[in-house]
């Protein structure tokens, strides 16, 4: 009998609960800690949003010749506005969930994958147990019931699997969709001209099939880089654009892969949002960085352009201050169409990512407003250890990714990971050994890692290159984007990044990772716990 039979069965009046399944772990000290979840509906959460998403495995025409075998969520509206679910039409990826702030959702999730799973909401704030922890995974034929309700800014989120070890794979094979709290800001391009942009890398065989690591110890080191960019889910990647200004909710939903983003046409990238929502004004770069699991928001002015104009968003070429793999990052360099090919793994590569072409339609040309938002700073002050702030060290020991040594454990929380409700800390992460290390071998093995922590948006307040080598600090130092509200974040070799941020509302086990997402399959993962 599975989950869902037990709860049928309670239903009809059987006195079921005490036969529930409960998932129990065993912690470092031996102790039993019972996990329960949420599998039922709540009868007095009065949901706006009512949703069922099935993960399941299906096939889709991506290429001429065959089906490639995908996994997808499966979207059905059980009540809520019509454009409150969006496809993504000829994708394996989305849907996307569009709500406002303030609204009650409820996501009924059905895993019929051969494998556990779980959907982890990226970016929002909202109790442990409706975070997707990998401990509330379910296995295949359960369901779990997520309801919550949206306090978040209004931005572009977005929402993934996050079982424990198999996340890496589940995410490439297509799971993976945008929660976007919108904002309904007459300002801002919308309905056709407010356009999520999905990357991802991935490597097809001759088959149309989808490749992923070639069980390669050295390539789950590093992390899986594809050959080829999708954008939303397709293997096509020119966008037919009207003269019109458009907002574009850019996602690198890559495994590994991290972008250094910039327009061919000489423009400069007009970042208005981040992870948690729009800045507070537009700043400009000649290039911006988008690690693994982050979003930007850019605006982008095709108004003026002629007729059959092709702009193209590249990702340019930079040194991320890897030396995996022995003799400085020169592991396999067979460059294939602007890319490495499958066994030749790099970042940092040059490449086109997707062409705009510009057609003949007019849309709406917007003036680019000088505010968007407001942003209150988080007070370094009020911090209760702005004097000592806990530190994370991110490196390699023994051929594993650790945070301050550790890897993960699935409900194991160390002192240092404890926080106190309502209570405002400054954290500090390092890429790098903290001295204890083996030296020179902790050295072959650096390599970025994009810091995110569950259940919250911080701030960052510094970000130290002093250790970093200059020479890759040159390649990518214009392409920062600090302002605003952040989830994740990127940690290069040598760099130390300060976050400030608030743990409120509510107490429980939160995750913190790197969202490579192999490094985090390795265990670069651990908990974190708030604490009333
Ligand atoms: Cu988008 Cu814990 O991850
Ligand atoms: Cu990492």
């Amino acid at each position: 009998m599975n989950r869902k039979e037990f709860l049928q069965n309670s239903a009809k009046g059987v006195a079921l609960t005490t036969l529930l399944p409960s998932l129990a772990f065993c912690t470092s000290n031996g102790q039993q800690k019972t996990i329960q979840g949420n599998y039922q509906v709540s009868d007095n959460f009065k949901a706006d949003v009512d949703i069922e998403l099935t993960a399941s495995q299906s096939e889709l025409q991506l290429f001429s010749g065959n089906q490639t075998r995908v996994y997808s969520y499966q979207p059905k509206l059980l009540k809520g506005e019509k454009s409150s679910l969006e496809k993504l039409p000829g994708s394996y990826l989305g849907p996307v969930i569009r709500v406002q702030k303030g609204q009650k959702i409820r996501v009924r999730f059905n895993n019929q994958l051969s494998r556990e799973s779980v959907i982890h909401w990226h970016g929002l704030h909202i109790p442990p147990e409706m975070d997707g922890h990998p401990m509330y995974a379910i296995e295949n034929g359960e369901q779990y019931i997520y309801e919550f309700e949206v306090n978040n800014q209004p931005g572009t989120y977005w929402f993934h699997p996050h079982p424990d070890k198999i996340t890496g794979p589940q995410v490439y094979q297509g799971l993976a969709g945008l929660f976007i709290v919108e904002d309904n800001n007459s300002d801002l391009p919308s309905g056709e001209y407010d356009v999520p942009l999905i990357l991802q890398d991935r490597i097809f065989d001759d088959n149309n099939q989808l490749v992923y690591l070639q069980n390669n110890r050295m390539g789950q080191m590093q992390g899986f880089l594809g050959n080829r960019i999708l954008m939303n889910g397709n293997p096509d990647t020119t966008f037919n654009v009207s003269k019109s200004t458009y907002r574009f909710r850019v996602l690198n939903g890559s495994n590994s892969r991290i972008y250094k983003m910039a327009w061919d046409d000489g423009e400069e990238v007009t970042v208005i949002g981040t992870d948690g929502g729009l800045l507070e004004k537009p700043v400009k770069k000649p290039y911006l960085m988008l690690a693994p699991g982050q979003r930007a928001e850019i605006w982008k002015d095709f108004a003026g352009q002629n007729t059959g104009t092709e702009i193209q968003l590249q990702s340019l070429a930079f040194n991320d201050g890897t030396s995996m793999g022995m003799g400085g990052g020169m592991m396999g360099r067979g460059m294939m169409g602007g890319m490495t090919q499958p066994g030749g793994v790099e970042n940092g590569i040059a490449f086109d990512v997707a062409a705009f072409k510009v057609t003949e339609n007019t849309g709406k040309k917007m003036e680019l407003p000088s505010t968007l938002s407001t942003i209150t700073p988080i007070n370094p002050a009020d911090a209760v250890n702005s004097a000592n702030p806990r530190q994370f060290y991110f490196y390699n020991q023994r051929m594993q990714w650790v945070i301050n040594g550790e890897t993960f454990g699935m409900t194991e929380v160390a002192e240092w990971e404890k926080v106190k409700l309502n209570t405002t800390e400054i954290w500090e992460f390092i890429n790098g050994d903290d001295g204890r290390g083996m030296g020179m071998m902790q050295d072959m093995m650096r390599m970025p890692h994009p810091v995110h922590l569950h259940g919250l948006q911080f701030q960052i307040i510094d970000r130290d290159v002093s250790g970093m080598e200059r020479t890759v600090w040159e390649t990518v130092k214009d392409g920062f984007m600090d302002e605003g509200w952040q989830d994740t974040f990127l940690l290069l070799p040598g760099m130390k990044v300060k976050i400030i941020m608030r743990f409120k509302d509510f107490t429980g086990l939160y995750v913190y990772h790197c969202h490579n997402l192999e490094h985090e399959d390795m265990g670069m993962m651990r908990n974190y716990e708030v604490i009333d």
